[in-house]
């Protein structure tokens, strides 16, 4: 909880790798901008994360404004919200170090993106990829939060920083709040629309696998059409059996609010063709005001500046405190002031 606002307390990160894209949207994004009236809300843009794989610095410089240009463009209001970047607060480093000597190599070991992302990045399996979760935990663990929206994805990760809040607190008293995640009951884990046995990934080589927030509508549409669909024509909702229509299925209930069964109702007996059809054009509606928005923020770096700016201001009070009581409770000398 908050105490200057009463509210609880949400903090959330995307890694500006790759092309965001309308899976981050859908099983993060859009519950972002939902929660801001109701929670006081913290989001970061985890450079920090995005070097565990080698990161070309121009490419990286330039992926972090568009980043941040999207998740204002799709309403992330920093009146309400605080926005920052990770690198400007040290306390996410300074934190995660504290908690690399709470975390096991047996827990770090079983993590799956850990997993993936080795065998993705053989030639770079450096520590700081092993050591990723502990680095999330201190995302969170910093700021007190109560509650982390992130897509199914993410699921191991949080458990992970609920253990160490835990594991801290067992030892030290009350130091962090344990934070709970919100994983969406739709569009926790949207596909990719080439290969619907794997999750979407905003880092696929292959552009045709995902829908990003930037493809221009008329690509877009073409993604959506040329999308793998299982044999049969009906639509439904059934992810074992038919998990290609079922995943366009779930983008479509995610995006017009219906449930499966209206969809499902909705397109009785008329095939794949005119469900594409629609869905195609619902997904161009959906990026079109994004991307007249985003193309307005993107071009001014001074009011971009301007946000990051303030994040960073009430990222580092927020963070210190919490920082401050952990070096307390550790047994460092304090700081004179
Ligand atoms: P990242 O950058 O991979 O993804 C950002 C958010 O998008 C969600 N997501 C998806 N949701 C549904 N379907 C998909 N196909 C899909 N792909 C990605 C992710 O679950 C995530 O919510 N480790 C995190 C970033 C992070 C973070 C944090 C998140 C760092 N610190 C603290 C929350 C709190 C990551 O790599 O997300």
């Amino acid at each position: 909880m908050d105490a200057s606002t009463q509210k609880p307390v949400v903090l959330s990160g995307i890694q500006p790798s790759g092309h965001l894209t309308i899976g981050n949207y859908i099983g993060a994004l859009k519950h972002w901008v939902r929660l801001q009236d109701s929670h006081q809300c913290l989001f970061v843009l985890v450079d920090l994360h995005a070097i565990t794989v080698r990161q070309d610095p121009q490419d990286l410089r330039k992926r972090c404004y568009d980043f941040l240009a999207l998740y204002l463009a799709c309403g992330i209001d920093p009146g309400k919200s605080t926005v920052f970047v990770q690198s400007h607060v040290p306390a996410h480093a300074g934190l995660a170090w504290v908690l690399n000597c709470f975390t096991y190599m047996g827990e770090l070991s079983r993590m799956t993106q850990f997993k993936d992302k080795a065998r993705k990045h053989q030639a770079n399996i450096n520590v700081g990829l092993f050591a990723y979760p502990a680095l999330m935990a201190a995302d969170i663990l910093l700021y007190q939060a109560d509650l982390v929206p992130v897509g199914a994805d993410q699921r191991q990760h949080l458990e992970i920083a609920r253990d160490l809040a835990l594991r801290f607190n067992g030892i030290y008293g009350q130091v962090f709040n344990v934070p709970e995640a919100y994983i969406p009951p739709v569009g926790a884990r949207v596909m990719s629309l080439q290969d619907p046995a794997s999750k979407m990934s905003k880092s696929d080589d292959n552009a045709a696998n995902y829908l990003a927030l930037l493809d221009p509508p008329e690509v877009a549409r073409n993604k959506i059409k040329r999308a793998v669909t299982d044999c049969g024509a009906e639509i439904a909702y059934d992810p074992d059996q038919r998990p290609g229509i079922s995943n366009l299925v779930s983008i479509y209930g995610a995006l017009s609010g219906q449930d499966f069964s209206a969809i499902q109702a909705a397109y009785a007996g008329r095939g794949y063709a005119p469900f594409k059809a629609d869905l195609a054009e619902m997904v161009a509606e959906f990026l079109k005001p994004i991307q007249q928005e985003y193309g307005k923020v993107r071009r001014d770096r001074a009011y971009m500046h301007s946000v990051l700016k303030a994040g960073a201001s009430e990222a580092a009070r927020r963070s210190g405190r919490t920082m401050d009581k952990v070096y307390r409770k550790l047994g460092f000398i304090e700081r004179e002031a």
